[in-house]
């Protein structure tokens, strides 16, 4: 059986209060931040200076999730920032390998994203530069979208590939997580999941996470 972590979207919390919003899912494994720049996706969340805060008031590893352009530029900072892992996307960057490489170098795990109609083959070759390959599950940008199922034979075909190299590279998806489709995401060989509305629209997120967990590990 595969070990399988939660990472809360705050997208979906109260971002007037984030520090509360980060102890009501102590039972998480990381949380997920979104930060989105109004350009590569259509929306605008936030950036470093609140990310850096974050990682302060945070007991929780920070697993950043870039959408933003011209993020060869941008991603080392926040690596520097304290981030456990940083993602940017194979869309977004002129040079994925360099990038994955210095975010290496500044502390944190790298990871790539893809958008769900990007295929992974491309870039098959530099699995070994990186900690975590990231499939997005729904169009980046907003919370609450339905799960996409075209992207599950992505999933299958990424994980065969992961196991392939031998190493212990983690395979996360982001988009549409519900109580529901984290059961074929996982099927499917998804190890790390995220999830917004369906953590935080519920009563006890703190509860949802370990339900979740418990459903993605049968
Ligand atoms: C969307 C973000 C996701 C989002 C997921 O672009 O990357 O992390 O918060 O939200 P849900 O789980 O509601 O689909
Ligand atoms: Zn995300």
């Amino acid at each position: 059986m595969r070990t399988c972590q939660i990472n809360p979207s705050i997208l979906s919390a109260d971002f007037t209060n984030l520090e509360r919003e980060l102890h009501r899912i102590h039972t998480a494994d990381a949380v997920h931040v979104d930060v989105m720049d109004n350009h590569f996706v259509p929306n605008l969340t936030i950036g470093l200076p609140v990310v850096q805060r974050l990682n302060e008031v945070s007991d929780l590893p920070l697993d950043v999730h870039l959408m933003i352009n011209d993020v060869d530029r941008w991603g080392p900072g926040y690596a520097q920032a304290g981030a456990a892992s940083v993602t940017f996307h194979a869309e977004a960057s002129a040079a994925p390998v360099k990038l994955a490489r210095d975010l290496r170098a500044a502390g944190a795990r790298a990871s790539m994203a893809l958008r769900p109609a990007t295929p992974i083959e491309p870039y098959l070759d530099m699995l070994p530069e990186l900690d975590m390959v990231l499939l997005m599950t729904v169009e980046p940008g907003f919370g609450g979208q339905a799960f996409l199922d075209l992207v599950l034979p992505k999933i299958r075909r990424t994980r065969r590939a992961i196991d392939g190299t031998g190493l212990p590279i983690a395979l996360q998806v982001d988009g549409g997580v519900t109580r529901e489709t984290i059961l074929r995401a996982a099927e499917a060989g998804a190890d790390v999941f995220v999830a917004g509305s369906s953590v935080y629209g519920t009563e006890d997120p703190a509860v949802a996470v370990d339900t979740l967990r418990n459903l993605a590990a049968q």
